[in-house]
């Protein structure tokens, strides 16, 4: 039996930002699919993505007042080195290296070399307590934050992920690490991990392997953006049940109102207990739009 928990930290989700663009993007910048890109801001995603309703948002979760902050990808929209830079000033805005953490979407890696060249300007947000990077893990109030790079460049017209072999064994022995540590796993990745979350032409390719690696090692929860909806569903792990947990993008008026999640993460006995606060945005302000509260049963976890 699982008890009420008294302590704990409080961990903010957003992601799928879109900053907006600069009102001048110069055409010899977006060859290839930055410019078919281009042309989607132009014509429609700019009123789908809107900084005022972000700035609402934002104002909003600071005024929880979470100990962590996780953007979960694509706060830019053609992966510029301009976007970048206008990106930095939101994370420096968004809050303290130390607790704030990102991890690219498929937009920051739009066109090949994009993520690599921009990758540096974010580095205090994402790279790991190490100082290393994709996947790095933090330590934090308990709980083992590990950040996983889906971000490859894809033909135009698609938004596909990949995690790649060399992530998948490092993130192996990092949630081995953390379980022997007695953490509360959050592993957190732009592309829904699970099948049919997003359309094929948007999903992440070696699904199936980021999967076995969760399921062999076990992880509490995973925390994932890109589809722009609110998903809660679950996978199996070693471990016990992970919650795996979408959040709706944090700037878009469409398909779903933007909403970010609070996720008040505390041990108990025998384990973890997580409640879910999602605050969504409307035209009247904000409001709690649903909550969850998850109990998950470890063996690992400090009796
Ligand atoms: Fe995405």
């Amino acid at each position: 039996m699982l008890a009420t928990p008294e302590s704990g930290v409080v961990l903010a989700h957003l992601s799928d930002v879109h900053l907006p663009l600069p009102a001048r993007v110069d055409w010899r910048d977006v060859l290839n699919k930055r410019a078919l890109s281009l042309l989607s801001w132009r014509r429609k995603r700019h009123k789908v993505h809107r900084p005022e309703v972000l700035a609402r948002l934002v104002t909003d979760m600071k005024a929880a007042a979470p100990g962590l902050i996780a953007v979960t990808g694509d706060l830019t929209n053609l992966g510029l080195p301009i976007e970048y830079d206008r990106a930095r000033k939101w994370l420096d805005a968004l809050g303290d290296p130390d607790r704030v953490m990102v991890i690219p979407g498929n937009h920051e890696a739009l066109v090949r070399g994009a993520w690599e060249t921009g990758a540096q300007t974010w580095r205090p947000w994402w790279q790991g307590d190490d100082g290393g990077g994709f996947p790095w893990l933090r330590r934090r109030g308990g709980l083992a934050l590990i950040g996983v790079s889906s971000a490859v460049a894809s033909a135009p017209g698609r938004a596909v992920g990949a995690v790649g072999t060399a992530q998948l064994d490092r993130l192996a022995g990092l949630l081995a690490q953390a379980r022997a540590e007695g953490l509360c796993r959050v592993v957190m990745v732009h592309h829904p991990p699970l099948d049919g979350t997003v359309k094929a032409r948007k999903r992440l390719l070696d699904a199936p392997a980021l999967r076995a690696v969760l399921a062999r090692e076990g992880a509490e929860m995973v925390l994932h953006g890109h589809s722009h909806r609110s998903h809660h569903q679950q996978m199996q792990t070693a471990s016990g049940v992970a919650p795996v947990i979408g959040v709706p993008s944090a700037s878009a008026t469409h398909p779903e109102p933007a909403a970010y999640h609070l996720y008040h993460i505390a041990p108990v006995a025998g384990g973890w207990q997580v409640v879910l606060t999602a605050r969504r945005h409307t035209t009247d302000g904000m409001e709690t739009s649903h909550t969850a509260t998850h109990h998950l049963a470890r063996a690992h976890a400090a009796p």
